[in-house]
């Protein structure tokens, strides 16, 4: 396999993360890991190493065959936002490279059930710029809105892909 610059910068992201959460498996070490994203990102070479033009809406750079995690590319070209939501079992980090993100946190204010859509409400709203990294612990609610291009590097504790959501409403 030929052996690329965007290959080596997240390889390098992969093993420091390793070590980290190998060290602290729980929320310190999963801040230390967006302390370095921070720092990493506020170096525009890392940014275009990490997310180069090529980058797709949601590109898989990394999964840990041993500790779950998987690291994300993403760019958007134009507005992209997400309804609130948490990442079930797993916890997540956003670390903005380009652009802007207007973060929304939430709250349960009537949980869920199996039958009935819990219901949601916000709590504070917050810019993510480039350089910034936010860590969401498991069931941390929130919701990204963004209203021009943006570029950024996503964590998940574990694959979410085959994992169900909770569903609730906003009010
Ligand atoms: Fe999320």
């Amino acid at each position: 396999m030929k052996i690329t610059v965007p290959d080596l910068a997240a390889s390098d992201l992969a093993a420091r993360c390793q070590q980290l959460l190998t060290a602290e498996p729980g929320p310190a070490g999963r801040n230390k890991i967006a302390a370095l994203l921070s720092e990493l990102l506020t170096d525009p070479s890392n940014v275009n190493a990490l997310i180069p033009a090529n980058t797709g809406e949601r590109d898989l750079l990394y999964r840990d065959p041993e500790l779950g995690f998987c690291i994300f590319a993403h760019r958007y070209h134009g507005a992209k936002e997400s309804l609130p939501h948490d990442h079930g079992p797993s916890w997540a980090i956003y670390a903005q490279a380009r652009g802007e993100t207007e973060m929304t946190d939430y709250e349960w204010a009537t949980p869920d059930s199996e039958e009935i859509p819990g219901k949601v409400k916000p709590t504070r709203t917050y810019r993510l710029q480039p350089g910034d990294a936010h860590v969401y612990n498991e069931g941390d609610l929130h919701a990204p809105v963004r209203t021009g291009p943006t570029s950024l590097i996503r964590i998940e504790g574990t694959d979410m892909s085959k994992i169900k959501r909770r569903r609730y409403e906003t009010i």
